[in-house]
């Protein structure tokens, strides 16, 4: 009954039980957990999303001619929420995703929501997922939305009608090595994007197609792919599931972004920390031999965070980089996780904590 649901008793157990979920939060990787609600707004024809709404967590139906499931209309995005010590989340840079998928949406000839509803379902969605997001120092809750083509069409042209969801999991370590140092492969034969394709936008067109260098290289053992621009087979572009950093001295290279490779939100946020620690950053073209003679070389992303790479192999030859405590990899890790957990002062004003 009502009386006894208030009675304080009943009423701590619950507020107990529901201050976190059921789970395991040493043991977090980055696999998927079903949380309790997902966020859905739709897009009629006339390119306006009605208001949006939370509402459980659970499969969607969809036209076997949906756009994103014939054509792969399709864009997905990815941000991640920290719980604080005293109980509120963090969510880092959220508007730098909400333009990205404004960007991408332009590309893939989609409405996207706009900057506001874009932040405000990534709060609604965060919070209403909130015993699910872990401890302080056990993981986060990663975010992903999705803008999909999702009305029927047959004949190639944008869908009729479009989604947008967001679903959340928690996570921790993006690798299975988790903070170990990561080998890397320099993929010689597939490519990942070419010039005056979608490389630079975060369509899901860009992912699948590298599934097929990624399983072969991770049979082999190592972490990830490295791959390089499709004209010349000459310069690092990024792996697939992160950007790529290469240091030699004071100067931290990365390659430019030039419609090719993903304009990262942790890349962007790497390269101001490190202007502002004195090293020279510059953003270029990278040659494999350069990388080969660097001192220490890392990957950014927002699932993968900031993680050392230990090896490169390319064409049969196996080079190894500084890793450790003394890395300057560690202290971008440092600094940048600080200011995601709330640990370190925000100056730039990325954190939003809701
Ligand atoms: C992310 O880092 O959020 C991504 O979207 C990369 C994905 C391969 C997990």
């Amino acid at each position: 009954s009502l009386l006894q649901a208030c009675e304080p008793s009943v009423y701590s157990t619950r507020k107990e039980e529901d201050e976190y979920a059921d789970v395991d939060w040493d043991n977090l990787g980055f696999g998927l957990m079903p949380t309790d609600y997902m966020y859905q707004m739709k897009c009629a024809q006339n390119g306006t999303f009605e208001r949006g709404q939370v509402r459980p967590y659970g499969n969607i139906e969809l036209s076997p001619s949906a756009g994103v499931l014939n054509y792969g209309q399709g864009l997905f995005e990815g941000l991640k929420a920290y719980r604080k010590e005293n109980g509120s989340l963090l969510l880092f840079r959220p508007v730098q995703n909400a333009i990205r998928m404004k960007v991408g949406a332009d590309r893939m000839c989609m409405p996207a929501p706009s900057v506001e509803q874009f932040v405000d379902a990534v709060r609604e969605t965060a919070l209403a997922n909130k015993r699910w997001v872990p401890p302080p120092g056990k993981g986060s809750l990663y975010i992903r939305p999705l803008l999909m083509g999702s009305g029927p069409i047959l004949g190639l042209a944008p869908a009729p009608e479009f989604t947008f969801l967001i679903y959340a999991s928690p996570v921790s370590t993006y690798f299975k090595e988790g903070t170990a140092p990561l080998s890397l492969y320099i993929e010689n034969e597939f490519d990942r994007a070419s010039r005056g394709g979608t490389g630079g936008i975060k369509t899901i067109t860009n992912y699948a197609p590298v599934l097929k260098a990624l399983s072969r290289a991770k049979s082999r053992g190592f972490s990830d792919v490295l791959y390089l621009d499709s004209v010349d087979k000459k310069n690092l572009e990024e792996a697939s599931s992160c950007n790529i950093f290469v240091l030699k001295g004071n100067v931290l290279a990365t390659p430019a972004t030039k419609g090719t490779i993903l304009s990262g939100i942790t890349r962007k946020s790497i390269i101001e920390i490190s202007r502002d620690l004195g090293y020279q950053v510059e953003e270029r073209a990278i040659p494999v031999e350069e990388l080969m003679e660097a001192e220490e070389v890392f990957c950014t992303g927002t699932a993968v965070v900031v993680a050392s790479v230990g090896s490169v192999t390319y064409k049969d030859k196996r080079i190894e980089f500084g890793t450790g405590a003394q890395t300057a990899c560690r202290r971008l890790y440092d600094i940048l996780v600080g200011i995601q957990m709330g640990h370190i002062k925000d100056k730039y004003g990325w954190v939003m904590e809701i």
